[in-house]
């Protein structure tokens, strides 16, 4: 079979790993690097790993001297939906990074876009690729924790004033008028709400019963960087994810799924699980399947399913439709939130915030359950989105 003709799409910033690993399955025979489209000139590390590959400005011209089989797309949220389409209908299957859309709408006309051309769109879930998530809900639904009670998951990250200020649509709820989304539980987090969405098997339309959210912000931007989301699935279970950029303290995000005899923390960055039961503590360490190298064998024998394709993420696009249609994000109580100078960069920390979203994701509370500072009022109510299932792609 001949090697299939990849098309990258957004080089720098996480592009860059995709071009690196590109590079290696190029190099290893496994596929050809078409080309390379960015709106932005290479640097020298970027050219040395195109190689011979064509580097353009242009998607269209892109996609026609290319006639790519598979397209890799990293680009900001807002360009997805449009780069996504122009890449189906020219013929290439996709690696479409996450947040899929940033609207449901864009969701559901890129999955009827799929359908109608028969091409397999996977998105760049990685956490979704790891054997840790089977394996935990087998165990789960073998009885290993007893009686679900819950899940909880927690995000405790720093990101300081060059993060915000590297790309003008980051930390934006929209750009020129048109929806960003790049929220903590949206981007950044995106993995936790998506990893505890699988876990509940919850991850078609019709998946959520009811979302809560509270949104905030400590840092002079649009979007949340410190939120509470608690759902309730259809099938009963009550998720939080509580989650903030602004940590005194950084720690690997966790999803906890909590049960009458004990508890699994999925430390989803490291593979790693640790079951607390009765018979004692053990740590489980998975591996994890590239989602690149899934799509391409999935191309050549599509009889098993992909490990994300994009009908699977649509419980998460209903919950980031929600974040997009809520009130913006309130700002956090200014005798909260310490500014720290770390050398040219500036970061804002929120006090007690490490504890609040443990306690949040612990008791499925919301923040301002747990606090009345983070009140006013209680959760917004979001709604759950009038969502319909549409077709699943190829
Ligand atoms: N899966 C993950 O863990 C992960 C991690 C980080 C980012 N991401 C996702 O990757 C995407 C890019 O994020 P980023 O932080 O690298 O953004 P970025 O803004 O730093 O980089 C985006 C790149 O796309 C290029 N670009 C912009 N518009 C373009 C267009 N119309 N055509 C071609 N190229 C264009 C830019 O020049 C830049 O090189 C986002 O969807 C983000 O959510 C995923």
């Amino acid at each position: 079979m001949s090697r299939p003709r990849v098309l990258l799409v957004g080089a720098h910033g996480h592009g860059r790993g995709h071009l690196q690993r590109l590079r290696r399955l190029a190099d290893a025979g496994r596929l050809e690097l078409g080309g390379v489209c960015d709106t932005a000139p290479p640097d020298e590390e970027l050219t040395a790993l195109s190689g011979t590959a064509p580097w353009t400005d242009d998607l269209d011209e892109a996609l026609r001297r290319v006639r790519p089989d598979v397209a890799v797309v990293v680009t900001p949220i807002p360009t997805h939906a449009p780069i996504a389409l122009a890449a189906l209908e020219a013929g290439a299957d996709l690696l479409l990074e996450k947040p899929p859309t940033a609207t449901w709408a864009e969701f559901e006309q890129l999955q009827r876009a799929a359908a109608a051309a028969g091409r397999h769109v996977q998105v760049g879930f990685q956490s979704l690729g790891s054997s840790a998530l089977p394996a935990v809900a087998a165990d789960v639904a073998a009885g290993r924790l007893g009686t679900l009670r819950g899940i909880g998951a927690t995000g405790t990250w720093q990101r300081a004033d060059s993060y915000w200020s590297r790309a003008r649509w980051a930390g934006r709820r929209t750009l020129e008028g048109r929806p960003v989304v790049d929220g903590a539980l949206t981007n950044p987090f995106a993995h936790a709400v998506a990893t505890a969405l699988r876990l509940d098997g919850s991850e078609d339309a019709a998946s959520l019963a009811s979302v809560e959210l509270e949104l905030h912000r400590a840092n002079p931007i649009e979007a949340d960087d410190t939120s509470c989301l608690r759902l309730r699935t259809a099938r009963g279970t009550t998720i939080v994810v509580a989650v903030t950029l602004c940590a005194a303290t950084a720690r690997e995000p966790a999803v906890t799924l909590r049960g009458s005899r004990g508890s699994a923390t999925l430390r989803y960055t490291r593979d790693e699980v640790t079951w607390s039961t009765p018979e004692g503590t053990v740590v489980e360490q998975h591996t994890r399947r590239d989602l690149l190298e899934d799509l391409l064998e999935h191309r050549g024998d599509p009889a098993g399913a992909l490990l994300v394709p994009l009908e699977r993420t649509a419980a998460f696009t209903a919950v980031l439709e929600a974040v997009r249609t809520a009130p913006d994000p309130r700002p956090v109580p200014p005798e909260l939130v310490q500014v720290l100078q770390e050398g040219d960069d500036r970061r804002c920390v929120v006090r007690g915030v490490d504890e609040l979203v443990a306690a949040a994701a612990g008791r499925l509370a919301t923040f301002s359950e747990l606090d009345p500072r983070w009140a006013p009022g209680a959760a917004q109510p979001a709604g759950v989105p009038a969502v319909q299932p549409a077709p699943p792609s190829a």
